[in-house]
């Protein structure tokens, strides 16, 4: 298959180093003689036609920009076949022979549904959420670990200036990988994660009462938002340790900023390559890093793969944090 023009979108939650990777798709297509049509607002896009020629310059000083220039949005219209068919239908409209599609899984699944349609797609992991089971690493992950480190970091300053408890609820609706990877950074006395089941009074106040005798009086708990009332775990906290107990919510802060530079070169690296699979005509194809490197897959194998969670990085968090 001859592919002259690509689309590139942005899907789902937004994550720093997108832009680094439209970056790296519109540079490496217009090096290979293609042209670049933005989409605007993921699948939406496509359903509006919402398009946007990308020029080499288009996509100028925006590698260390968070977000994404391209926008992005969650389409339910798009799930329905009506909505699939009129996506598909946009596509040859706009003359798009090939598209990069960046985002978590449920925009895989979406490129799936196109490729099997007749729209070769090659899909990047984009989300902060770092689940997606065919690659090692997604676009966003390392800034948002690296956000919630510098904001736990600030919270200890004050949780140990009152001897208090801050328990820190972090992203990750179904994956502990942001809790567990900022937490063993900051060095959180519990790592509480939806994968794992906790049990209250062994994982946090038989900790917390180890810690007071060996002459610590202040926690930090970090938890996964997936793990449910972290309000009530902190009232918990405070009732049955009579220590002053604070929730701090993350929230949205830890899906902004500028990427890391790892999140810059890796959004490259995985843009660039996606471009080239297309220049060979390859599409359907999932994108990923494993073990520094970085690797392709069939989009139906890809999404078949299950995600395994690190339970020798969650063990030693629990060895060392006492
Ligand atoms: P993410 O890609 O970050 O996981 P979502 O799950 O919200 O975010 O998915 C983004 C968009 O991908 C959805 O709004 C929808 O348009 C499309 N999508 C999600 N799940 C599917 C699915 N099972 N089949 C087809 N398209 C899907
Ligand atoms: O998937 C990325 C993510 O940031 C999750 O960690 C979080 O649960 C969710 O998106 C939040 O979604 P919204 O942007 O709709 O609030």
């Amino acid at each position: 298959m001859d592919i002259k023009t690509i689309g590139v979108l942005t899907s789902g939650g937004d994550a720093p180093g997108m832009n680094a990777a439209i970056r790296a798709v519109v540079r490496t297509a217009i090096s290979e003689g293609m042209s670049v049509t933005g989409i605007r607002r993921g699948y939406m896009g496509l359903i509006n036609a919402d398009s946007v020629p990308m020029q080499m310059r288009s996509v100028s000083d925006i590698i260390n920009r968070g977000g994404t220039i391209l926008y992005t949005a969650r389409c339910p219209e798009f799930k329905t076949e009506e909505g699939m068919q009129t996506a598909v239908e946009n596509c040859r409209k706009m003359g798009i022979d090939g598209l990069v599609v960046i985002g978590g899984d449920g925009s895989f699944r979406g490129a799936r549904d196109l490729s099997l349609r007749g729209v070769p797609c090659v899909a990047l992991p984009g989300t902060i959420d770092n689940d997606i089971a065919s690659t090692e690493y997604t676009i966003g992950f390392d800034t948002a670990i690296n956000t919630v480190v510098e904001m736990v970091d600030r919270l200890r300053d004050t949780s140990q200036s009152h001897d208090r408890c801050s328990v820190v609820e972090v992203m990750g609706r179904g994956a502990g990988d942001i809790a567990l990877h900022s937490g063993i950074a900051c060095g959180a006395l519990t790592i509480l994660v939806p994968e794992v089941a906790y049990n209250f009074e062994r994982d946090i106040l038989q900790k917390m009462r180890n810690t007071l005798k060996t002459g610590k009086h202040h926690f930090i708990i970090v938890v996964a938002e997936g793990v449910g009332n972290t309000a009530e775990i902190t009232r918990r906290i405070e009732a049955e340790t009579g220590i002053v107990s604070r929730l701090t919510v993350l929230g949205h802060v830890q899906r902004g900023g500028s990427p890391t530079a790892l999140e810059r070169i890796n959004a490259s690296r995985l843009g660039y390559h996606a471009v080239k699979l297309l220049s060979q005509g390859i599409g359907n194809r999932v994108v990923g890093i494993r073990q520094d490197r970085v690797v392709d897959y069939d989009i139906l194998e890809g999404l078949q793969m299950k995600k395994k969670f690190d339970m020798e990085l969650y063990n030693i968090a629990n060895a060392i944090s006492l």
